[in-house]
């Protein structure tokens, strides 16, 4: 499906993991005011994926920084023990992985059962087939198109995934975004909005170049 079919305009949302973390409630108020739709936070545990960011004491402390939706990309397994964590510190969309646990359903049930929107994502090698039977629990589904760990790695074409998820959301008969994190800059968030994505994550192509490129960056991912 091409993007005239996508129900839901093009939002950008900035993943602080590029962010000054020594000033990190400054640089959220600089995207936020940059325009940054929603704030990216990426969860990582050092053992689903090999690096560690922050727990929920920090999206806590990040709250009063913005009144976005915050964006919870939960890296971590298993997952489940954190959900209320995560949303009692202030996250309106709770994502996990489908490998984050041995019940995706249950965890799915878990976020919702929180009061927050609820996200599944899938890494490079997982199949959409994966959530076919969950589609009626998402609120949000992410399709990475880097491995899960780092910033700044290169885009992994994802596009057939985007276009299927996209089907399956059609489907659903109600707005579920599609969200694309890994790899963005200008050119690829073209391609992905083209394949259908309306979620676009990026760290190095909003955070690259400081503070004062912050807008322009934001401006130059909405195809
Ligand atoms: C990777 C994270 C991404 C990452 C994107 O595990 O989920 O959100 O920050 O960074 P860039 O845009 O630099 O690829
Ligand atoms: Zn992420």
């Amino acid at each position: 499906m091409s993007a005239q079919n996508t129900s839901q305009p093009v939002r950008i949302a900035p993943s602080i993991l590029s962010a000054d973390f020594s000033i990190l409630g400054d640089e959220v108020r600089a995207i936020d005011a940059a325009g940054a739709d929603y704030i990216h936070i990426d969860v990582m545990d050092g053992h689903f994926v090999p690096n560690l960011t922050f727990g929920a004491p920090v999206v806590k402390s990040l709250r009063k920084c913005s009144k976005k939706p915050f964006d919870v990309h939960l890296m971590i397994t298993p997952v489940d023990p954190l959900i209320k964590d995560f949303a009692e510190a202030g996250a309106d969309i709770i994502t996990a992985h489908v490998e984050a646990g041995p019940h995706l359903h249950r965890t799915l049930q878990a976020i919702k059962a929180q009061g927050v929107k609820a996200g599944v994502s899938l890494n490079p090698a997982t199949p959409v087939s994966t959530i076919a039977h969950v589609m009626d629990l998402v609120d949000l589904v992410l399709i990475m198109s880097v491995n899960p760990g780092f910033g700044g790695q290169s885009f992994i074409p994802v596009f057939d995934k985007i276009a299927d998820v996209r089907a399956m959301i059609a489907a659903q008969n109600r707005p579920i975004d599609l969200e694309v994190d890994g790899g963005i800059n200008p050119q690829t968030a073209r391609q992905c909005i083209e394949a259908g994505a309306d979620v676009l994550v990026a760290g190095t192509a909003v955070f690259g170049d400081g503070p004062s490129g912050y807008a322009d960056n934001i401006k130059a991912l909405r195809g």
